[in-house]
């Protein structure tokens, strides 16, 4: 395993992240805790995860494998906060101080933990301007519970003004922002890319398999297998996958992969972790062959040939089966 430098922060972390999402949910606690601990044995020292990855269960089980292994402190944990977590209550999501505070308090105990390595806007909230925010998440630094800050699906406009309000008001800044970004979604690379080169900002993309798709599980014209990701499913990101587009692409990985001698999974994640800018792809394992499959990735290198392949059939800049659209402004209130 190779470490990487975390943006401009000087922390060093694994080339592969490990997703938690799948923990404490579809993935039982044990299974959970184990695949954690071969993570570790596998040199992971990064691990995502999100106050409402179910409802608290997720990090409830990196604390408690953590605190089994007594790692903890081995571990950059990466956590979140913006998702509804209180129901039936104007105050329980979003951006803003209260709900911040609240929420940070709330991991902080689900993980058994002092601090947080990297507290992430698991979206921006264009109800709020970002200086409130800004001030909320550098409080929680300077109080020692929160190392560095983060974002998640923000456009480039956003987070450069972010950077902008955390100069102006000496703040600390956002150090990472984690993007979908797969071989079949490449719109990141128009503007985020050239601007996280630019500012330092550490880029950690998450379904770097498209959720599964680019493992090759599903097939033209069948139903996805039972107990599959997009198994049931029928919303416009999984027809966007399950289109004939997606298989061209898909058969282009399949045939490069064979070529190579590895799994169209471990071709596609090393694909990610070795575009510009990129610290490390987040894998989300939902079992231990799954997890074995994904840390191949490492050692597949990606040639200059490899890439102008998949440019063709995946065209920079474009996405053929659009996985996400965020909300990318414009803000109710400015923080100037
Ligand atoms: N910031 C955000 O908004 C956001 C959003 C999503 C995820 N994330 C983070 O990113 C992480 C990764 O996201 P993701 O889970 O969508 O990543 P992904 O790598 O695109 O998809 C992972 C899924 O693909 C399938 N898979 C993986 N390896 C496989 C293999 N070898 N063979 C067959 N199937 C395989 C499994 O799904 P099945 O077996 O269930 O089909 C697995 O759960 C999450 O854990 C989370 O930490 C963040």
């Amino acid at each position: 395993m190779q470490y990487r430098d975390l943006g401009r922060t000087g922390v060093q972390v694994s080339e592969l992240c490990l997703g938690c999402m799948m923990f404490g949910g579809r993935t039982e606690p044990q299974v959970s805790m184990d695949i954690i601990d071969r993570a570790i044995d596998a040199g992971i020292n990064f691990f995502d995860t999100a106050n409402v990855y179910n409802r608290g269960r997720s990090e409830e089980v990196v604390g408690q494998a953590l605190k089994r292994n007594g790692k903890r402190n081995r571990i950059v944990i990466a956590t979140k906060v913006h998702g509804r977590m209180i129901e039936d209550d104007p105050n329980g999501r979003g951006n803003h101080r209260r709900h911040i505070i609240q929420q940070c308090e709330d991991s902080l105990r689900r993980l058994q933990t002092d601090w947080i390595d990297v507290y992430q806007l698991h979206r921006p909230d264009s109800g709020l301007a970002i200086d409130e925010t800004l001030r909320a998440l550098d409080d929680l630094i300077r109080h020692g519970k929160v190392r560095y800050i983060g974002t998640s699906t923000f456009a480039a406009w956003q987070l450069m003004e972010a950077l902008w309000a955390a100069k102006e008001l000496g703040l600390n800044r956002f150090v990472t922002e984690q993007p979908p970004y797969h071989l079949l979604d490449r719109r990141i690379e128009r503007e985020l890319v050239p601007f996280a080169q630019t500012y330092g900002v550490a880029l950690i993309p998450w379904s770097p398999l498209a959720g599964g798709f680019l493992t090759g599980k599903y097939r033209p014209g069948e139903a996805p297998p039972e107990g599959t990701r997009l198994a049931g499913r029928d919303d416009p990101r999984t027809r966007a996958l399950l289109a004939e587009r997606s298989y061209g692409v898909l058969e282009t990985l399949q045939t490069m992969a064979a070529e190579k001698g590895v799994t169209a999974s471990q071709l596609a994640l090393a694909w990610v972790a070795q575009q510009p800018a990129i610290t490390a792809p987040i894998i989300g394992p939902r079992t231990m062959e799954q997890l074995e499959d994904n840390l191949g990735a490492i050692e597949v290198v990606i040639t200059d040939e490899d890439r102008r392949r998949f440019d063709e059939v995946a065209p920079p800049g474009r996405a053929i089966a659009p996985y996400y659209e965020a909300d990318f402004g414009p803000h109710r209130y400015r923080w100037i």
